[in-house]
This record gives C-alpha cells, sequence and structure tokens, in this order.
C-alpha cells in the first residue's frame, strides 16, 4: 500500500519496519474519538470558511457513514493502515474522493492522536466512577448489616481494640472516595483540547480553535501548541490515581483472605465467587481476590512504563508516544475489571461469620486500653495507668485468664480504685460502644457515618 508521503521516497518501508512502526493493532480503539475528532475540525473548517460548506457536509457525511459501518460490523480498521488517523483518512478519501483529502486542512496527527486519546480517557473516566460508586454501595449494604457486629482491630497485625465492623467496611468506603476525588482532579487536566496545535506550531490556517473544543465537550484549550503535542502528563496521572485504586483494592483483597482462612474464619466464601482445587478435594480458593491482588501488579508496572517513556523525550512531539496507549487501554480494562469482580465479590462471594467475630473479640486483652482509662477517668495519670494494666496482663499470662476472669479482689491488689463497674467497662460491646470520640468506632459515630455516606451514595 503506497504512504500518505510515498511521493517524498524513492522505495517502499521494510516490511517488518512497517509493522513495527504501526500501531492500528492497538490505537483502533480510538476509532469513534477520531471520526468524532474529524466530524468537529471538519464542521469548524465550513464555518470558518476555510472549506466550502459543501466540501464540509461532503466530509462530514462520509464520516458518518463510516461510523455506521463500523458500528453495523460491515468495517473494522486493520493493517496495512499505520494508524487509526490515517486508517480513517484512507476510508473517507476512498469513499468521497478528493473531496476526502481536504479534511487534514490545519491539524496534524500529533494534535489530533492528543484529542483523541484524552475524548476517549474522559468516556472511561466517567464509567470508572460509576464502577467505584457500585462499590462504595455493596460495601455500605454490608456495613449497615453490620453496626454491631464486633471485629478484632489490629496494628502491626496484632490484635489492638475491637471495632465496628461497619466501621472496618467504612475505611474502604473513603478510600475509594479519594479514589473518585483524584480522578475528577486528572479529569480536569484530561478535559482540555490539544486540537489546532497541529504539528507542533499552530496553523496558519484560519481555525477556530474554540470552536472545536466546543464541539468536543472540552473546557478550555492548551495554551501553547508545543505543549499541547508534548504533553502526556495526564496519562500518567490516570494511571497513578488507577494504581492507586488497585492498591486499595489488593488490600481488601488481603484482608478478605486472611478473613476466610481457617486461622480467622471471619468470613466464608460462599460458591459464586470461590474455585476449588484441582488435587485437594476439600479446598475452596480465594482466587478471585488473590487476582485482583496480582493484577495490582500489571498497573503499577503500566505507571513505571508511562514515567519512562516521558521522561527523555525532548519537545515537541515524538514517536515514543505511540507506546502511551497500551498502558492506558490495560489500565482501564484492568481497573474497571476488578472494580467489578470486587464489587460481585462483596455482594455474593462473602458472608462474614458473625458468631465467630463475636467469638474472637472476647478472648484476647484488646480491652486493655479501656483498663486503662477506666483509672484515667479516676484520676489516675495515663501514664501510671498504663504500667498497673502492663502488671495486670502479665499476672493474667502467667495465670492463663483473661481481664474478665479476674475477681474483683484481685483487680484491688493493683489499684484500690478498681470497682465492679470494671467488669461492664471491658465488656467488648461497651469497649466499642464508648469510643465514641469523632470518627470513632463507637456506635453513635458510626450511625452518623452510616448516614451520611448513605446520603451521598443512595440519594
Ligand atoms: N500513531 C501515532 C501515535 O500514536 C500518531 C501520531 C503520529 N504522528 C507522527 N508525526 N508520526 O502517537
Amino acid at each position: 500500500m503506497s504512504k500518505v508521503w510515498s511521493d517524498r521516497f524513492d522505495t517502499s518501508l521494510n516490511p517488518f519496519i512497517e509493522e513495527f512502526n504501526a500501531s492500528i493493532n492497538f490505537d483502533k480503539k480510538l476509532i469513534l474519538e477520531d471520526i468524532q475528532c474529524s466530524i468537529a475540525h471538519a464542521k469548524m473548517l465550513g464555518k470558518s470558511k476555510v472549506l466550502s460548506s459543501e466540501d464540509s457536509i461532503k466530509i462530514i457525511e462520509g464520516l458518518e457513514i463510516i461510523k455506521d459501518q463500523f458500528l453495523k460490523g460491515t468495517f473494522s480498521p486493520q493493517p496495512p493502515s499505520e494508524d487509526i488517523h490515517y486508517c480513517i483518512e484512507e476510508k473517507l478519501i476512498n469513499l468521497i474522493g478528493e473531496t476526502g483529502k481536504k479534511l487534514h486542512t490545519g491539524r496534524s496527527r500529533n494534535d489530533q492522536v492528543g484529542t483523541d486519546i484524552r475524548l476517549w480517557l474522559r468516556k472511561k473516566i466517567d464509567k470508572i466512577d460509576v464502577l467505584i460508586v457500585n462499590l462504595q454501595k455493596s460495601l455500605l449494604v454490608h456495613a449497615d448489616a453490620n453496626l454491631y457486629t464486633l471485629i478484632p482491630g489490629y496494628t502491626h497485625m496484632q490484635r489492638a481494640q475491637p471495632l465496628s465492623l461497619a466501621h472496618h467496611l467504612l475505611a474502604y468506603v473513603e478510600m475509594f472516595q479519594r479514589d473518585r476525588q483524584r480522578l475528577q482532579e486528572v479529569r480536569a487536566r484530561v478535559n482540555v483540547c490539544p486540537l489546532g496545535a497541529a504539528a507542533l506550531a499552530g496553523t496558519k490556517i484560519k481555525i477556530d480553535r474554540y470552536f472545536t473544543a466546543d464541539e468536543l465537550g472540552f473546557d478550555s484549550i492548551y495554551k501553547n501548541s508545543i505543549d499541547a503535542v508534548s504533553d502526556r502528563d495526564f496519562c500518567i496521572e490516570f494511571v497513578s490515581a488507577s494504581a492507586l485504586i488497585m492498591s486499595h483494592l489488593s488490600r481488601i483483597s488481603e484482608e478478605i483472605i486472611l478473613w476466610v482462612t481457617d486461622e480467622f474464619s471471619y468470613a466464608k466464601l460462599t460458591d459464586r465467587c470461590a474455585t476449588g482445587s484441582s488435587l485437594m478435594p476439600q479446598k475452596k480458593n480465594p482466587d478471585i481476590p488473590e487476582l485482583i491482588r496480582g493484577k495490582t501488579g500489571r498497573v503499577y508496572g503500566h505507571l513505571q512504563a508511562l514515567l519512562t517513556i516521558i521522561k527523555g523525550v525532548p519537545l515537541s512531539y515524538n514517536k515514543d508516544f505511540q507506546e502511551d496507549k497500551e498502558p492506558i487501554f490495560d489500565t482501564v480494562t484492568t481497573i474497571s475489571n476488578c472494580l467489578k469482580a470486587m464489587t460481585i465479590l462483596i455482594d455474593e462471594g462473602i458472608e462474614f461469620n458473625v458468631d465467630n467475630l463475636t467469638e474472637a473479640v472476647e478472648k484476647d486483652f484488646s480491652n486493655a486500653t479501656d483498663v486503662a482509662d477506666y483509672l484515667v477517668e479516676k484520676n489516675v495519670p495515663f501514664r501510671k495507668a498504663y504500667q498497673i494494666v502492663g502488671q495486670i496482663v502479665k499476672y493474667c499470662l502467667t495465670k492463663k485468664i483473661l481481664f474478665k476472669d479476674l475477681t474483683l479482689e484481685e483487680f484491688q491488689k493493683f489499684h484500690i480504685q478498681f470497682q465492679q463497674d470494671i467488669f461492664e467497662n471491658i465488656n467488648p460491646v461497651n469497649v466499642v460502644k464508648s469510643r465514641n470520640s469523632i470518627g470513632g468506632t463507637g456506635f453513635d459515630q458510626v450511625k452518623i457515618e452510616l448516614n451520611s455516606w448513605k446520603k451521598q451514595l443512595l440519594a
């Protein structure tokens, strides 16, 4: 196939190099955005009288036909076209003849590809936002049902203080909310139009950049044509925000994997999201959270790839930028699939073992802070109270008992201020209930949290 530039060259491309240079096999994903961008450009050329209105209309109609054919499945972009931009231009010329050759007036593939990828990413960000909200809602349903279910809270993977399970789950809702905010911030920088920057320097053709930006729903336009074709910050920002989403998904995956072990038994996998072993008949494996945890690696990898691709590239457009697409495409696919899978897992893949959870918080010293706080309320300085409770823990450990097994007399040997009500104070339900500082795990606080999320997510 002869190339657009063939007249300037003597021989054809080496076939392997031709394939090596091409991006059509992956950038065909941008077909609808490429057509959308070209329609806006052709419209603007007509309106600005760069093209006659007949030519502009003919081009637009041609592009609409290509779009229809693609949507009906009668046309699909493929080699030997080098990339999606050439592919559509070639197809248009085939379809409408000489007029099609006027489409590329006053633009370059450099500003075109920047526009296409922004249009594509903007759409995907909006879809990912919906997927995150769905996951938040699933977590909220479990949180709402488990306000009074207690779960051991950990620091350093050591039992620390008991928590309301709702509070624990809502921590993830908060994390995913920050992810949504970050994506919105990225979206604002994605939504800037580079079209009209042409190759790098702008154009002498009398184009109207505001018109195309407006047609395509961009908030603003790039002010510097060199920056417009050289900027890939938004790709890095998007993948960086996605890497954090994956880290959050990976952390909740890890917790679920622990919770469903025999050792923890805080939850069990339902048959909807668990898999068996090929060898060990008794096994029920958490493949889904493991896969999500594993897929985190590829998104981190894409972030590293993009940072490295951009780092040494001088201004302005360089072909290195063609390498931006696959990491972005795969990031979108990976986070979308992982968000969907996690939502299904939360919705129908796990059941909490409420009895085991209740029992678990009874069997440890995670109420030790409450024994100390009890003395603090009786005017014992905290550090002193802390030391006394340390001695009580040591005493209990040698006797292989818990605080609740001590007699009042034994308590009083450590401090005279202990009264009968100490036993009420160290009961796990009361321990959780009493943590009523703002944002704490006390039931009243968690109720406020739950209500505020219900208002935000279910309204
Ligand atoms: N396929 C190219 C890309 O993805 C399109 C832009 C090419 N521009 C150029 N001057 N070679 O970046």
